[in-house]
């Protein structure tokens, strides 16, 4: 797939079919994905990639916390808490997403089911979870993870591949560390679930607007 059409086509995944990922395609992803830039090019991502009856018990166990009320020991949350223009986009989202599915509001039910969704990885056969050194401080290493993150979501699309981001797939790093045998030096960044889209599942049809560039642009010396 041509770059431009790539960049123009991803979008968040948010079922996949149970097909598996050869581990072959997932190397060739990972090996031109790290060709992505990082400060002083010290490569600080590390990556566990999860599948089979590994990935299998890490949903489980994700779905037995959340049902458990566990607090959630991430490194940090995407939430925003504040009323802004920030957290109208993120309901504005919810409420897409919720439409496309047909969930109402007040569908205590379905809104936990498609929460348990997320703790299995959307039925991902594979996750990939974006790891970094303890030695390095978060601040200084997320530019570069952001920046491989966004590049396997590319190169996955131009395999024929759907992804999601997910901060939810990383809320207990103490499922991923136990099941996932990640060791603990390792920081735990978050997850990207990876597989062939369901493109009959209806949340797949979701479109994100973006805001217009000359909102968010500040253009100077151009007159
Ligand atoms: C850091 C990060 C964390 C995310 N976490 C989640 C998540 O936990 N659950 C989810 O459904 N989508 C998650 N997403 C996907 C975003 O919701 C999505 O990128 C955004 O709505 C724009 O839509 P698009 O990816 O389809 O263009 C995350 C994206 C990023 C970059």
């Amino acid at each position: 797939m041509e770059i431009l059409e790539t960049i123009r086509k991803r979008k968040s995944i948010r079922d996949f079919k149970p097909d598996p990922v050869p581990r072959e395609l997932l190397e060739e992803i990972l090996t031109l994905s790290v060709r992505a830039p990082s400060g002083v090019n010290k490569q600080p991502w590390e990556f566990a990639i999860l599948s089979g009856p590994v990935l299998e018990k890490v949903k489980q166990e994700n779905v037995a916390h959340f049902h458990s009320g566990q607090k959630s020991h991430a490194s940090f949350g995407s939430g925003i808490d504040r009323v802004s223009v920030y957290r109208t986009r993120q309901v504005n989202l919810a409420i897409e997403l919720f439409r496309l599915m047909g969930i109402a509001r007040e569908d205590k039910e379905k809104r936990t089911q498609w929460t348990e969704r997320g703790f299995y990885y959307f039925n991902a056969p594979v996750a990939i979870i974006l790891l970094t050194d303890e030695a390095l401080p978060l601040q200084r290493v997320l530019l570069d993870v952001g920046a491989v993150m966004q590049t396997i979501c590319l190169t996955a699309l131009a395999y024929g591949l759907g992804t999601c981001i997910e901060g939810q797939g990383v809320m207990f790093p103490e499922v991923l560390r136990e099941y996932g045998d990640i060791p603990k030096n390792k920081q735990i960044i978050t997850a990207i679930a990876i597989g062939y889209p369901n493109w009959s599942f209806p949340a797949n049809k979701i479109e994100t607007p973006r805001e217009p560039i000359e909102n968010i642009t500040f253009w100077r010396g151009f007159d």
